[in-house]
Parts: C-alpha cells; sequence; structure tokens
C-alpha cells in the first residue's frame, strides 16, 4: 500500500488491491487480526459493505469493512421523493435509427445540487435484473451541504466536463477534477462540494464493476496503468446534524430521501477491495498503428464493464487522448463504419478529430447499432489529400466514448426537454460526392 499526495489530498495508489486505512487521529483503529472483535477499537462500530456476492470467485469478490462511530442502519425511513429528470424508461421516445442525436452543450437550470443536477439522457437494459446502463448528464451550481447520495442500482462512473468536485465518500475524500475521472460504486455514500456551475457525464452501470481491460499480446504495461488509480485514505467526521442530515438513494430508478442525525462520513478506518477511486486520464499510455491503418479504438479502453458474454461490453469507457499519429500511407481520421454497438460521445475539452464543428464540450452524440457514420465531408477532403509526415493529434483535446452492446434509447428529456438536439447534423455528410473513377485505379492520375 502506497500513499500518494496529489492536489494536497492523500490517496492510496494501485486498482481493485486490498487495502486498509485509518484516519491518522485514531491509530490502531484497525481490529488486529480480525473483522468483528466483540468491542471494536475506540468503541466504533463494524459493518461490511458487499460489492459481490459472498460467493464469487476470489478475483472478483469483492467488499470492504467499515469502523464507523454509527452504523449506516442509525436513520429515520426512507420516503419517496421527486426524481426530476432521472428515469430508466425507455420507451419515452419512439426509436429512431438516425445519426444522433447529436446534442449542443448542455445548459445549466437555476440551481441545482448534484441529485437535483442528475439528467438521464439514455439507456438500455433493465435495473431489476442487474443488467443494462444509463447515461445522465449532471448540471450543479450548488454543493450537496448536509446531503448524501447512494445508488442501489450500480456503480457510476463520474467524468467532469467543467469545475472540480471535491467529494467526500465513506473512505475518504477525492478532488476530481476534468480530464480526471472517478468511479463510485454501487452502495457507497457520498456527497459533493462544486466551486462553480459544473457539468460532466456519468456513465452507470448496473449489476458489473468496472476492470481494466485484458491487455492479451500487449504484454504486462500500457493502457491504464495499475498504479495510477487512487483510493482515498480513511477521514472522518463526528459531526451532530440532530434530524437534519439527508440521505438520499436511487432504489429501482426512484429516488427517496432519509433523515439522519449525524454526517455519514463517520468512518474511522477500513480495510478491503471495495472501494471508490479516480484517474487521470492523462497517464493513458496510447497504443497505436506505426506503420499502415488502424487499430480498432478498442486500443483506447481505460475500463470495461464486462457482460456474461466472452469479449463484449455492457459498457466501454473509451478516450481519444493526445497523440502522435504516424501511419504512413493510411486516411488517418477515423473511418467510415457501421458498428454492432451503441456509440455514445462526449467532449470534455478540445475539438474532436473527426468533426471540425458542431460538437462541442459539453456536448455529446449517440450512432446506433448499424448506423453508419464516419468523417464529415470537409474532414475526408482534407485527410485525403493531407502530406503523411508525423503529426500530433488532439492536442488540448479530450474526447471519449461510452460504448455498448446494448441498443441505447434516448429519453425525451435528452431529445426534446434539453433543447440541445441538432437537427442539422446529417448535413455534416450530405457534401460527399462520388469520386469513382472507373477508367483509372489511380485516382492521384485524375485528380
Ligand atoms: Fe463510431
Amino acid at each position: 500500500m502506497v500513499a500518494f499526495v496529489s492536489c494536497h489530498m492523500q490517496y492510496i495508489s494501485g486498482f481493485g488491491n486490498e487495502c486498509a486505512s485509518e484516519d491518522p487521529r485514531c491509530p490502531g483503529a484497525l481490529p488486529e487480526g480480525q473483522n468483528n472483535p466483540q468491542v471494536c477499537p475506540y468503541n466504533l462500530y463494524a459493518e461490511q459493505l458487499s460489492g459481490s456476492a459472498f460467493t464469487c470467485p476470489r478475483s472478483t469478490n469483492k467488499r470492504s469493512w467499515l469502523y464507523r462511530i454509527l452504523p449506516s442502519v442509525s436513520h429515520k425511513p426512507f420516503e419517496f421523493i421527486d426524481q426530476g429528470h432521472i428515469t430508466h424508461n425507455w420507451d419515452e421516445v419512439d426509436p429512431d435509427p438516425n445519426q444522433g442525436p447529436r446534442l449542443a452543450a448542455f445548459t445549466f437550470p437555476s440551481c441545482a445540487g448534484l441529485s437535483q443536477g442528475l439528467h438521464t439522457l439514455c439507456g438500455a437494459g433493465d435495473i431489476r435484473s442487474n443488467n443494462g446502463l444509463a447515461i445522465h448528464i449532471f448540471l450543479c451550481n450548488t454543493s450537496m451541504g448536509n446531503r448524501c447520495f447512494y445508488n442501489s442500482d450500480g456503480d457510476l462512473l463520474i467524468v467532469p466536463q467543467k469545475g472540480k468536485l471535491l467529494i467526500y465518500t465513506e473512505f475518504g475524500k477525492m478532488l476530481v477534477q476534468p480530464n480526471e475521472i472517478c468511479v463510485i460504486q454501487r452502495g457507497m455514500r457520498f456527497s459533493i462540494d462544486v466551486f462553480e456551475e459544473t457539468r460532466g457525464y456519468i456513465l452507470e452501470v448496473y449489476g458489473v464493476h468496472f476492470e481494466l481491460p485484458d491487455l492479451g499480446p500487449i504484454g504486462a504495461n500500457g493502457l491504464a496503468n495499475p498504479r495510477d488509480f487512487l483510493i482515498p485514505v480513511a477521514w472522518y467526521e463526528d459531526r451532530q446534524v440532530p434530524g437534519g442530515y439527508t440521505v438520499i438513494n436511487k432504489y429501482q430508478g426512484k429516488l427517496f430521501a432519509a433523515k439522519q442525525d449525524v454526517s455519514p462520513f463517520n468512518v474511522v478506518a477500513w480495510h478491503g477491495n471495495y472501494t471508490p477511486y479516480k484517474y487521470n486520464l492523462e497517464n493513458f499510455m496510447v497504443i497505436n498503428s506505426v506503420a499502415f491503418d488502424h487499430a480498432d479504438p478498442s486500443i483506447f479502453t481505460v475500463l470495461t464493464a464486462k457482460s456474461v458474454r466472452p469479449g463484449v461490453a455492457i459498457a466501454d469507457f473509451v478516450i481519444f487522448p493526445p497523440r502522435w499519429g504516424v501511419a504512413d500511407k493510411t486516411f488517418r481520421p477515423p473511418y467510415y463504419h457501421r458498428n454492432c454497438m451503441s456509440e455514445f460521445m462526449g467532449l470534455i475539452k478540445g475539438h474532436y478529430e473527426a468533426k471540425q464543428g458542431g460538437f462541442l464540450p459539453g456536448g455529446g452524440s449517440l450512432h446506433s447499432p448499424m448506423t453508419p457514420h464516419g468523417p464529415d465531408a470537409n474532414c475526408f477532403e482534407k485527410a485525403s489529400k493531407a502530406k503523411l509526415a508525423p503529426e500530433r493529434i488532439a492536442d488540448g483535446t479530450m474526447a471519449f466514448m461510452f460504448e455498448s452492446s446494448l441498443n441505447i434509447a434516448v429519453t425525451k428529456w435528452g431529445l426534446k426537454t434539453s433543447n440541445c438536439l441538432d437537427e442539422n447534423y446529417y448535413k455534416c455528410w450530405e457534401p460527399l460526392k462520388s469520386r469513382f473513377t472507373p477508367n483509372s485505379r489511380n485516382p492521384a492520375e485524375t485528380n
């Protein structure tokens, strides 16, 4: 276990490891040699948080033990509350196989903390059978204060795009800035402080956890390296809030709230392998073609949430980081394609290489299974004539993709209420014209 200091916050380095952490104000808070002593050190309560079935094989078994001032069960009953724009109804609007929707940058409501600021954009699958995903946009300008959130339905991969997030969790604190991501796994309570109008994307997966992709012939190193994932260290507050702390729970797609008298961030020490974590996308070690043609975009996979079918993901989190383009005799931008997967694209900053305009930071686009897409006419024209010297690609840019084997449906909020739909997306391909030269195999001779 290595303590790692970043931006004045302390973290443990590694992915999925068995970790142990004590708030330094209470040395020895972790019981020695057992999980459940008759009386815990400092008179703490022991509580296990399970992230997998008890009987999962060791390689996928996840749980953590929390030693806390009061157990999580100390609260008033949960009551149903308005769920705003959160939904898991994938039949709100009719399916549409057209390219897109492409959506402009989502704009801010007047006032919202995270739980009110969540807007479900699209999704697929079923919460109750733990198989599916949802993509949400968060738009908030208010810290959560005496409120925390936990999700009974799945893991949340959070991609901040504008404004940093100071995230309090039961395991400690994380500062997550744009170009970093974090994962808050199922059941973990967290509260977020924001410092400005704050926007980002959330990929929620039901019933599975994110893993690092297998590397195959790449070898033991590369892509997202395990040591670059950072886990918070134990931190607690013994803060009384008589009747005034609200725990918000998303359960079977609906929101519920319960009051309690204390801050839930009262875990003095913990150990286990089921934790929140964060990752800086700058640390991604890019693999690519150094001869000719393209490798498939799966080489850019940061994290994957696997389905039960080998090699098929419920969702992959894929990024397109700054890198060199060196492929000889190659059309270098992304090629035209029709994919059996759903592709949701988002942009954290900069300009995506295959589209010069219209796809903006804070916006998004969805390409459905088998729907054709690729570079716009302008991009094709330029790249077909470009001199193929080594060149930097995507400097100052970070685009990403949530790619899913599920057939994703857009919500009413995404298509209509957000008022962000670009009705003219298809027009970027209209200028494409036939370049066919039936009498000359070598186009250069006729150009
Ligand atoms: Fe694509």
